[in-house]
């Protein structure tokens, strides 16, 4: 889908279909009220008999308007009764205008939707989500389909309009971020989607490889099993043991700002599917398992975005990669590994294997001497149960890091919950036999996870996103969300 900016009045813009607000009982937002005064009346008329649906979200298409208006229809999107609109509002509103526009026939359409006020956010902002949620409108998944039908009449051009020119630069940089983050989005859902035996540790490094070839302010770096031996990574080396794809892991560096600049490193889980290994996981739901690499997934989709808008930041992406499956030769509850840092690890719990693969790449981290360290991944079921799926969890050794990702969370409204990374959990994950064990016993699963990770990154700033509640839907509408890449992109923008 294209588009564009767009600035004049209502009535007089040429399009398949003008998008405008009206809120409760009977107000029309500025943009409505000129084409009703264009209409002879008609939106007010319709307003007072009821066949306008003011309630926040609910959407009206009026054919063939009345008088000089120069949009073949017209979208009425409902704004509830607030005058000022909350973000979340604002966004439940973008996104309901735009799966009408998918509907209404119109192959064209302009939208005044970014005129409306909302608390705390800008035109840019506005502008930008207009163009996310239309995306996310469009978005589906049919690679894989042999008779994928595309829409009949798809909505093929959107412009974000404001009435006055002095607005259009900000709505111009806005429509231009929202169309960068959406891309990285995409990537992100489309890797996460993609099946087990179609994305692999070896496809992923390809995935890089291409990322490359498209922007070459990237360099990849992929190291495989014999570099990972070398460097001593025995802890991400024992959760492959157990699979017949080689893991890989894969080093995405992207430079941006000077060399003296400290980069921002993203790691990102990259296991391609876990049936738990040895400690094999139940059986219902298993499928979903091909998301426990939505992390490395939405790794690659930030890198992308970031080169794509050529942020003048330096961010490194590491992402390590494996299977996690049973074997003969697979890992076993009991067994004693030792990660790059020289610390041992009992796992005692093969389905436990994030923190194993995070670990030594948390390690690997270091050589690049980085600001700040955040990993992102499907850790812990244990997150499902304490947050849900509306929020990741976040654990930090850093205060103003966690502060920072918290109020970007907030601002890309892809929001995290902060919970407590104290010792008395850390010492939950003793072991009789090595320096720690895998798993900290039945409380507080999410944190142990981070308490274990924490004893891989003591020499930086480091920040944990458990994303296991967020990077998928299930159900009917089951597929991957491209969460968290809104809410690393407004932390990275943020830092520019
Ligand atoms: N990938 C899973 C976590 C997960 C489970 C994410 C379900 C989303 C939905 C992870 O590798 C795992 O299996 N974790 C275990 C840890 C436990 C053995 C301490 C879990 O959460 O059960
Ligand atoms: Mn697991
Ligand atoms: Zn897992």
């Amino acid at each position: 889908m294209d588009f564009n900016v767009k600035s004049g009045d209502s009535d007089k813009l040429r399009s398949g279909c003008v998008v405008v607000g009206a809120s409760a009982p009977r107000r029309l937002s500025a943009a409505a009220e000129r084409l009703d005064k264009a209409g002879r009346g008609q939106l007010v008329a319709l307003l007072k008999s009821g066949d306008i649906d003011t309630d926040c979200g609910k959407t009206t298409l009026i054919y063939s308007p009345d008088g000089r208006i120069q949009a073949k229809r017209i979208l009425v999107v409902g704004c509830g009764k607030d005058k000022q609109l909350s973000a979340k509002s604002f966004i439940k509103i973008v996104s309901a205008a735009a799966a009408a526009l998918q509907r209404s026939g119109a192959t064209d359409a302009v939208s005044y939707l970014a005129e409306l006020d909302v608390v705390d956010r800008d035109l840019s902002w506005k502008a930008a989500q207009i163009v996310t949620a239309s995306r996310d409108a469009v978005y589906r998944f049919d690679e894989l389909k042999t008779d994928a039908k595309a829409p009949k009449r798809p909505l093929r051009r959107l412009a974000v309009a404001v009435s006055s020119r002095d607005h259009l630069d900000a709505v111009k940089s806005g429509v231009a971020n929202g169309i960068a983050i959406a891309n990285g989005i995409e990537l992100a859902r489309t890797l996460g989607n993609r099946p087990g035996n179609l994305c692999t540790p070896r496809d992923l490094a390809a995935q890089a490889r291409r990322l490359k070839k498209i922007h070459s302010a990237l360099k990849v770096e992929v190291l495989d099993e014999k570099a990972m031996k070398k460097l001593g990574m025995g802890a991400l080396l024992s959760v492959a043991r157990g699979s017949r794809q080689p893991p890989r892991l894969i080093v995405m560096q992207y430079d941006g700002a000077d060399k003296k600049t400290k980069p921002v490193i993203l790691v990102g889980k990259g296991v391609t599917f876990d049936s738990g290994g040895i400690s094999i996981k139940p059986g219902a739901a298993m499928d979903e398992m091909k998301f426990d690499m939505c992390g490395a997934a939405s790794v690659f989709g930030t890198v992308s975005v970031v080169a794509e808008l050529g942020l003048p930041i330096n961010l490194v992406g590491i992402i390590p990669s494996t299977e996690n499956l049973p074997d003969g030769d697979a890992s076993k509850p009991g067994d004693i590994v030792t990660s790059m840092s020289g610390q041992t690890i009992e796992v005692l719990n093969t389905d436990a294997e994030g923190r194993l693969i995070l670990c030594d790449a948390m390690t690997y981290a270091d050589k690049f001497k980085p600001d700040v360290v955040i990993d992102i991944a499907t850790l812990t079921g244990a997150c499902i149960v304490a947050l849900g799926h509306h929020t990741t969890g976040l654990l930090s050794n850093d205060q103003e890091l966690a502060d920072a990702l918290l109020s970007a969370g907030q601002t890309a409204f892809d929001r995290a919950w902060q919970l407590p990374l104290w010792d008395e959990y850390d010492e939950q994950l003793v072991s009789n036999f090595a320096d720690m064990a895998n798993i900290g016993g039945r409380g507080a699963g999410t944190i142990t996870a981070a308490s274990f990770l924490g004893r891989f990154t003591k020499d930086y700033r480091w920040a944990h996103l458990d994303i296991a509640g967020v990077a998928w839907k299930s159900g009917k509408q089951k597929g991957a969300t491209g969460r968290p890449v809104p809410l690393l992109m407004q932390f990275l923008m943020d830092r520019c």
